[in-house]
C-alpha cells in the first residue's frame, strides 16, 4: 500500500455567481484517518464534498485521489474510485424497497454487476447497520434514523474506500446518537477513512483523528482536535467562548 496521502487537494476554489463558496482550500487526508470538518452554516463544507466526487467542478485548483488525478471526474467515476458520500438530505428511492435502494449502491459504483450479486453486497451492508428487518420494507416507510441507517448502507454497498458523511447525524435523539457513533466507528474500523461533517462538537470530538474549519470558503485551520478547538479564530469564528470552556476539558480529557 502507497504511504501517498489517500486525498491531496490543492488550491481548491469554487465560486456561485458572486459567492467564493471554496476558497484556495488545501489539505491531505491519509489512510485511515477520520477528519471532522467543521464550520458555520454556509462556510462551504457541502460544496467541499460535490467537489470531490464530481457533482461540482471546481473553477480552479486539483484532486488526487490515492495518487491520480480526479479533479475532473464525474460522479460515477467517483464512485468507482471508491469514493462515496451520504447526503446531507436523505434522499432514497421513496418506493423502493431498502434492500433495492441498496443494492441501486453497489450498482451505481460498479461493485456488482447483476441484480443478484448487487442485492447480495447489499444484504451483507443491511445487516452491518442493523436493518435487516426492514430490507424488504419500502424507503418511505422508515423511521428518521433508519433512513440514516440507510444512507450509510447504501454509500458501504459503494465499496467505499474514503467516506464523506454530511451531517448524518443531525435530528437524532441522545440514544440514537451513540448508535450512530458506535456505527462510524465500525465502519473506520474496517479500514474505511472518513470526513466527518457535523455540528455537533461531541461527536466530532468522539471520532475525530484530526479537525479542520472551513470559514466563508478558508480552510482556517487545520490540526489536532485540542489544538484546533483551543485555536482563538476558531472559538470566534465558529464555536463560542462559552464553548471553549466547556470543552476544552473534554478534549483534555
Ligand atoms: N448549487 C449552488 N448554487 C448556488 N449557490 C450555492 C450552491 N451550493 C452552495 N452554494 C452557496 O455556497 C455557499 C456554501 O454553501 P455550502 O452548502 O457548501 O455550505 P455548508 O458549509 O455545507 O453549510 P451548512 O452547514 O448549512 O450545510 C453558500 O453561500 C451557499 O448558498
Ligand atoms: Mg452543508
Amino acid at each position: 500500500m502507497s504511504k501517498a496521502p489517500l486525498l491531496r487537494v490543492s488550491g481548491l476554489e469554487k465560486s456561485f455567481g458572486g459567492v467564493r463558496a471554496v476558497r484556495q482550500v488545501s489539505f491531505e487526508v491519509g489512510r485511515g484517518e477520520i477528519v471532522g470538518l467543521i464550520g458555520p452554516n454556509g462556510a462551504g463544507k457541502t460544496t467541499l464534498v460535490n467537489l470531490i466526487t464530481g457533482v461540482v467542478r471546481p473553477d480552479g485548483g486539483r484532486i488526487l485521489f490515492d495518487g491520480a488525478d480526479v479533479t475532473t471526474q464525474r460522479p460515477f467515476q467517483a464512485a468507482r474510485r471508491g469514493l462515496a458520500r451520504t447526503f446531507q438530505i436523505v434522499q432514497p428511492f421513496p418506493q423502493m424497497t431498502v434492500l433495492e435502494n441498496v443494492a441501486a449502491g453497489a450498482l451505481f459504483a460498479g461493485k456488482a454487476t447483476s441484480r443478484r450479486e448487487a442485492e447480495r453486497v447489499a444484504a451483507e451492508q443491511i445487516a452491518f447497520v442493523g436493518l435487516q428487518p426492514f430490507a424488504d420494507a419500502p424507503a418511505v416507510s422508515l423511521t428518521l434514523p433508519n433512513r440514516k441507517r440507510l444512507e450509510f448502507a447504501k454509500s458501504l454497498a459503494m465499496g467505499p474506500r474514503l467516506l464523506m458523511l454530511d451531517e448524518v447525524n443531525a435530528g437524532l435523539n441522545s440514544a440514537e446518537l451513540d448508535n450512530a457513533l458506535d456505527l462510524i466507528r465500525r465502519i473506520a474500523a474496517r479500514g474505511i477513512t472518513i470526513i466527518l461533517i457535523e455540528h455537533l462538537m461531541k461527536v466530532v470530538l468522539g471520532l475525530s483523528t484530526r479537525i479542520m474549519v472551513l470559514h466563508h470558503g478558508e480552510l482556517i485551520r487545520a490540526g489536532a482536535p485540542r489544538d484546533v478547538i483551543a485555536d482563538p479564530r476558531v472559538v470566534e469564528a465558529y464555536l463560542g467562548q462559552k464553548f471553549a470552556k466547556r470543552y476544552g476539558r473534554l478534549a483534555d480529557a
